[in-house]
C-alpha cells in the first residue's frame, strides 16, 4: 500500500457534480505506479465558491486542480498565466500553482484528442476532417486538428453555433447538419464531438453509407465504450479510435506539472479505467 505522508503533494478535480468524474481513478492509477508520495482528490465545488475554493487551495499548499463542468470558464478567469491554446478556448481545464504565487492554466482536452489519434497511427497533417458538433469540446478538438495542420468542417445541429467557431477560430468550412451523410465521401477522419451516442442519450442513427473505404471514424463520447458511431463504422470495416484514450491523454500534462513525473497512457491503465465505466 502506498502511504501518504506530511510531505504529500496534492492535486484535486473540481466540479459541480463531481461523482461521475474518472480523473481521481486514473491519477491515483499514476500515483501508485510511480510510488509518488500523493493524492488526487474530488471536491464537488458549486459555481459561487469556485474563487474561493481555487484561493484556499492554493493557501493549503495544492499543487494545482483540474476542473470540469461548470468552472472551466471561471477557472480562466482566476489564472495569471494562460497559453495560447486557453486564449483560443476561452477556457481551462487544467491549473497548476507555482512557488512564486501564480496561477498557471491551460486546455488539454485538444492535445489528449490528437495524442490519441497518433497512439492509434492516424495521421492529420493536409487530412480533410469532419467534425460533428460545435459545442465546448468541439472547439477543442477543431483547433487542435488545425495545429496539427488537417484541413477541417464542422457540422452542427444549430448552424449558428458551428458558424460562430469558424469565425473564432478564423478557419475552416461548414456544412448543414441535414447535409453531411451524403457529403462524408470526400473525407478521410470523421470526428463525433456531440453526445449523441452517449448513453441514456437519445438514439440517433449514424449512416456511413457514402463514406470511403479508407475513412477513420473516431468519437469522443466513451460511455460507452463502442458507442453507436463506432458500432456502425466497424460494421463498414473502417478504422475506428475510442474517446477513451482522449480522456486518459488529456490527463498527463496535469499530472507531470504537478507530481513530476510524465506519465503514460498504456493498456493496463486503460483496462482499469474500461472496468470502472461498466460499473
Ligand atoms: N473523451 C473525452 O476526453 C471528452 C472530453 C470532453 C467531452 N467529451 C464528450 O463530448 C461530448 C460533448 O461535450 P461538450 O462539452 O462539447 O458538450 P456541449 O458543449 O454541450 O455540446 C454538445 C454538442 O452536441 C450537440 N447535440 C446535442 N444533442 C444533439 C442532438 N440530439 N442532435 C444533434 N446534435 C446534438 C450540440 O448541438 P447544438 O449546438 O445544436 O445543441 C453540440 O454540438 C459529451 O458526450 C462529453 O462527455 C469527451
Amino acid at each position: 500500500m502506498q502511504l501518504i505522508t506530511g510531505k504529500a503533494k496534492i492535486a484535486a478535480v473540481l466540479g459541480w457534480p463531481i461523482e461521475h468524474s474518472r480523473s481521481p481513478l486514473l491519477h491515483n492509477f499514476w500515483l501508485q505506479r510511480h510510488q509518488i508520495d500523493g493524492a488526487y482528490i474530488p471536491l464537488a465545488v458549486k459555481a459561487e465558491d469556485f474563487k474561493n475554493v481555487i484561493q484556499g487551495m492554493k493557501a493549503a499548499g495544492f499543487k494545482g486542480c483540474n476542473v470540469t463542468i461548470p468552472h472551466k470558464e471561471a477557472a480562466y478567469q482566476c489564472c495569471d498565466i494562460v497559453d495560447e491554446t486557453a486564449k483560443k478556448m476561452g477556457s481551462v481545464n487544467t491549473l497548476w500553482f507555482t512557488e512564486d504565487g501564480k496561477i498557471h492554466g491551460t486546455s488539454t482536452d485538444g492535445d489528449g484528442f490528437v495524442a490519441n489519434l497518433k497512439d492509434a497511427d492516424v495521421t492529420l497533417t493536409d487530412k480533410k476532417v469532419l467534425i460533428l458538433g460545435a459545442g465546448g469540446a468541439a472547439r477543442s478538438v477543431a483547433y487542435a486538428l488545425l495545429q496539427d495542420g488537417a484541413q477541417i468542417t464542422i457540422t452542427n445541429r444549430t448552424l449558428q453555433r458551428a458558424e460562430q467557431l469558424v469565425r473564432d477560430l478564423g478557419a475552416g468550412q461548414i456544412i448543414e447538419w441535414k447535409s453531411w451523410i451524403k457529403e462524408l465521401g470526400q473525407f478521410d477522419v470523421l470526428v463525433n464531438t456531440t453526445s449523441l451516442g452517449m448513453e441514456g442519450k437519445d438514439d440517433y442513427l449514424f449512416d456511413l453509407q457514402h463514406a470511403s473505404n479508407d475513412l477513420v471514424v473516431t468519437d469522443i463520447v466513451y460511455v460507452p465504450r463502442v458507442t453507436p458511431l463506432l458500432k456502425a463504422a466497424e460494421l463498414k470495416g473502417l478504422k475506428t479510435v475510442e474517446g477513451l484514450g482522449m480522456l486518459l491523454h488529456q490527463a498527463r500534462l496535469g499530472f507531470s506539472k504537478w507530481f513530476g513525473i510524465n506519465p503514460v497512457v498504456d493498456h493496463e491503465l486503460t483496462e482499469f479505467v474500461a472496468n470502472s465505466l461498466k460499473k
